[in-house]
């Protein structure tokens, strides 16, 4: 079980964070690294006290997609706001909270800035201990709100930069399994759901259409690779691509709806059955979904069906699969990767 010593910014004083702390850990955490600005209290990793997230969809929409200057400005602009309604929603001023944490990437920089100096400033105002958070271990802490989850389990790390495979060991080791060598399953629902005509973001919205078309109407090819356990999604979209072209020329109206269900139930029958080998392979039985795209509708379906034959399956609630600030104040407490130095810097890429 994890505990580190971490120091206060002013007068140095040692504050030890985790589950052995052997007290209650607070923990107010912040993230900015895409388009929504969101900031939490998380009692011990699990107990979110309060969830407050500002979303910039309205703002995006009119471009299509994040413009990263657009969305560094937004964040400036709503992240005092956001800050104040979580103390407010949880009943807690600053002098309550054990450590401020903020994630530090992957992410787009100017916009990573903002959180991470909100959440520095506020370390050094109160003198308490400010904690890094990588973006992508988040995802998975998710999991672990509202529920008594522990390790080990095989983690599905599928959001809009990421798609990964990877074996959880304990609390603070794991090992990436397999992982896409181009697109990630979240950008591959954005760029077909563009290609349909559908609006920004285009994950959900190509799901809600989905689930009205018919899933075989069309087969799409599945990409062979090296390592079974990696992912390629440029193959399939390409495919989508020709098909929409393909049927634009036979038909007067494009079928939208089976073009989405069949993109969709070829996604989540390959991450299906990729997932379940590498589970069966290291005699595993408990699967763990993460990032934006474990929202997903025919995903969370195809992987709770597998509950049938004895795996046990966690996905977090809606509200934290896509971006939030529990999950970072939950990273934090549960360690995995964190960087607790205040000359910690933002970074994009892994
Ligand atoms: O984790 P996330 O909020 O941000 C990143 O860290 O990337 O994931 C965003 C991604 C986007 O690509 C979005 O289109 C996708 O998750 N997404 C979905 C759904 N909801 C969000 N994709 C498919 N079906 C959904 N219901
Ligand atoms: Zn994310």
């Amino acid at each position: 079980m994890p505990v580190k010593e971490f120091r206060t910014p002013i007068t140095d004083k040692p504050i030890l964070i985790g589950t052995e702390s052997g007290y209650d850990n607070i923990i107010f955490a912040i993230e900015s690294s895409c388009d929504e600005t969101a900031a939490a209290i998380v009692k011990n990793g699990r107990e979110v006290l309060s969830n407050v997230v500002a979303s910039q969809i309205k703002t995006h929409i009119e471009f299509g997609g994040v413009v990263p200057e657009v969305a560094a400005r937004e964040h400036l602009e709503a992240i005092n706001l956001v800050i104040a309604q979580a103390f407010e929603q949880a009943n807690l001023k600053p002098e309550d909270i054990t450590a401020f944490a903020a994630t530090v990437g992957p992410g787009l920089v100017g916009s990573l800035l903002v959180g991470m100096n909100a959440g520095k400033a506020l370390a050094v105002a109160n003198d308490k201990p400010f904690i890094g958070v990588n973006h992508l271990n988040a995802h998975v802490c998710a999991n672990y709100l509202n529920t008594n989850l522990e390790p080990p389990f095989v983690a599905l790390l599928v959001s809009g930069g990421h798609t990964q495979i990877i074996e959880v060991k304990n609390w603070l080791e794991q090992r990436i399994i397999g992982e896409t060598i181009d697109d990630a399953v979240g950008e591959a629902y954005d760029k077909v759901a563009r290609l349909i005509g559908l609006p920004y973001p285009g994950g959900v919205n190509l799901d809600k259409l989905a689930q009205t078309g018919n899933p075989f109407a069309y087969k799409l090819p599945e990409a062979k690779l090296q390592n079974e356990f990696d992912f390629s999604f440029s193959g399939l979209k390409t495919a989508s691509l020709q098909l929409i072209q393909r049927l634009k020329k036979e038909n007067e109206e494009l079928p939208k709806a089976d073009i989405a269900a069949s993109f969709q139930e070829n996604v989540s029958s390959t991450l299906l059955k990729k997932v379940k080998k590498a589970v069966d392979n290291i005699n595993a039985s408990t699967i763990v979904l993460a990032g934006g795209v474990a929202a997903n509708s025919e995903i969370r379906k195809k992987f709770f069906n597998l509950q049938n034959e004895g795996y046990k399956i966690y996905a977090p609630e809606m509200k934290y699969c896509t971006d939030n600030a529990s999950m970072i104040a939950s990273s934090a407490y549960f360690l995995a990767n964190t960087m607790d130095s205040f000359s910690i810097e933002v970074f994009s890429r892994m």
